[in-house]
């Protein structure tokens, strides 16, 4: 057995505050906690990437590339790393390879050294320029496998696509439990598996939503796991990652226990509930909680809870159960695709318009274009029937290229706009306002400050979260159908 000890990442500057606080920790909010940070010696720091970047520049004001800056400044000795949506880059569609080369050079040129890319459909082909701008730019590319249950993702589908990811040039793999469904033996024969097949380190990413992270953590690294990812209270835990110190004291006697210097993850926590009481408004009771709800639905936790708020604003709440059965025939129908950012919005709102109005009869764009490819190749077969459906209701051809092969370089164009607009044209402004046009404009036209409340006591923190989106909302993607618009909230762990 191996008795190397295991190493982590720590994820509290990304995914715990995506995961605990509506992804609204502010640049300024972080800076004080790096140099801790930097010196535990995690194996890498998550600071970017998945959510941080819309929010970021959404509701905190913040210029993405100028948080990586200022973070990597103050953390200089620990390589920093980023969740990249492959061909989506950090949005929902698909984006022109060099579009996502500029971005990820873009990215190394300001400290991004560790580049987790993944597929929604665990489509390589949409993950394969993002690798080779990775290597090009000298970094590391961990290749990632969406984890989901379906009677097609057999514990081999998956060990094959560890080994494909190796093929294709990754530095390291990761198993993303975006869920945290993975139950402790799955992982561990997943894990196993790769291992036995792969030269590269491999590395779990979980959620403790449903109360398995801890335990599946334990159980990959008995199977060779070489990195798990852990944040720290109170961004960790229940839908976060499990908290470091309480994971380092799950493996007391374990020969590959690391040693993360407690001390210093003593005052990390401290400092961390500061923050999180100044974020009070984008946490809630409910992602704190452990909850094995979502075992019963087998879809991630937090498309559950807006699940709920929107079958509500459909006047559907009597109807749930009925969605939820809906699920998986929606799934099997588009080729058990797995739920994460972008599909499990357009999963769940097909479900509930089949509910609604029947069985595809109405289809939503975004159902329309997986059904024909448009999204790239679906793990198992699209059903014929419904994928002859989509093209009749949508005049669109099926496809089976690479989705972004129909795309036309982009970047010229991009920065003909930006300076049209007397924008910087730089290629960090180009990337940024080819995913986020509306929002990058405004941060360019100076909107006035409510005047400050007199009495109102001063918070640490610069820069305030502007809106008053529940916490469960990240941010919301519309999905249109026949003149009729459904917000969807949109979270990505
Ligand atoms: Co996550």
């Amino acid at each position: 057995m191996k008795t190397t000890p295991v190493k982590f990442n720590n994820t509290v500057l990304r995914d715990g505050h995506q995961s605990l606080a509506a992804t609204r920790m502010t640049t300024q909010e972080m800076l004080p906690a790096c140099e801790m940070l930097d010196s535990l010696g995690f194996n890498a720091l998550e600071t970017w990437g998945g959510a941080t970047i819309d929010a970021g520049l959404r509701f905190l004001k913040e210029f993405p590339f100028d948080r990586l800056d200022a973070i990597k400044k103050m953390t200089p000795k620990t390589p920093h790393m980023m969740l990249l949506r492959g061909q989506n880059i950090v949005q929902y569609t698909h984006f022109p390879d060099d579009v996502v080369e500029a971005f990820v050079k873009m990215s190394a040129k300001h400290g991004m050294d560790i580049f987790r890319i993944f597929d929604a459909l665990n489509d390589t082909r949409n993950m394969l320029t993002a690798i080779k701008a990775v290597k090009a730019a000298g970094k590391h590319a961990q290749g990632t496998i969406c984890y989901t249950t379906s009677p097609f993702h057999t514990i081999d589908k998956f060990v094959e696509m560890g080994v494909e990811l190796e093929k294709l040039g990754c530095d390291s793999i990761c198993l993303k439990d975006m869920a945290g469904l993975i139950p402790p033996k799955v992982a561990a024969e997943i894990i196993g598996g790769i291992k036995a097949k792969v030269k590269i380190p491999v590395n779990l990413h979980t959620h403790d939503t449903v109360g398995l992270g801890l335990a599946s953590y334990l159980a990959a690294i008995d199977a060779g796991v070489d990195w798990v990812d852990t944040s720290i209270v109170p961004f960790a835990n229940g839908t976060g990652q499990p908290d470091t110190l309480r994971m380092q004291a799950a493996m007391e006697h374990n020969p590959r226990q690391p040693h993360y210097d407690e001390k210093t993850l003593q005052k990390l926590r401290h400092y961390f509930e500061g923050i999180y009481s100044e974020l009070g408004k984008f946490t809630s009771l409910k992602n704190e909680v452990v909850d094995s709800d979502a075992l019963t639905y087998q879809v991630p936790g937090g498309m559950l809870s807006n699940f709920r708020t929107q079958l509500k604003e459909q006047k559907m709440e009597d109807r749930f159960d009925e969605v939820f059965a809906e699920i998986p025939k929606v799934r099997e129908a588009l080729g058990w695709i797995p739920l994460v950012t972008p599909t499990s919005q357009i999963v769940g709102v097909q479900a509930m318009l089949n509910v609604k109005f029947g069985p595809w009869k109405n289809f939503t764009p975004q159902a329309i274009d997986i059904a024909l490819g448009y999204y790239g190749q679906t793990p198992a077969p699209v059903d014929p029937e419904v994928r002859k459906l989509a093209a009749e209701k949508s005049g669109k051809k099926p496809i089976d290229c690479r989705p972004a092969d129909l795309l036309e370089p982009r970047m010229e164009k991009l920065r003909a706009e930006l300076k049209e607009k007397g924008m910087p044209t730089d290629d960090e402004h180009a990337v940024i306002y080819a995913m986020f046009p509306m929002e990058l404009q405004k941060l360019y036209t100076k909107e006035p400050e409510p005047a400050p409340a007199p009495a109102a006591p001063q918070p640490v923190a610069t820069s305030k979260p502007v809106s008053t989106t529940p916490a469960t909302k990240t941010t919301q993607m519309a999905l249109g159908v026949d003149g009729k618009t459904y917000s969807v909230l949109v979270e990505e762990l």
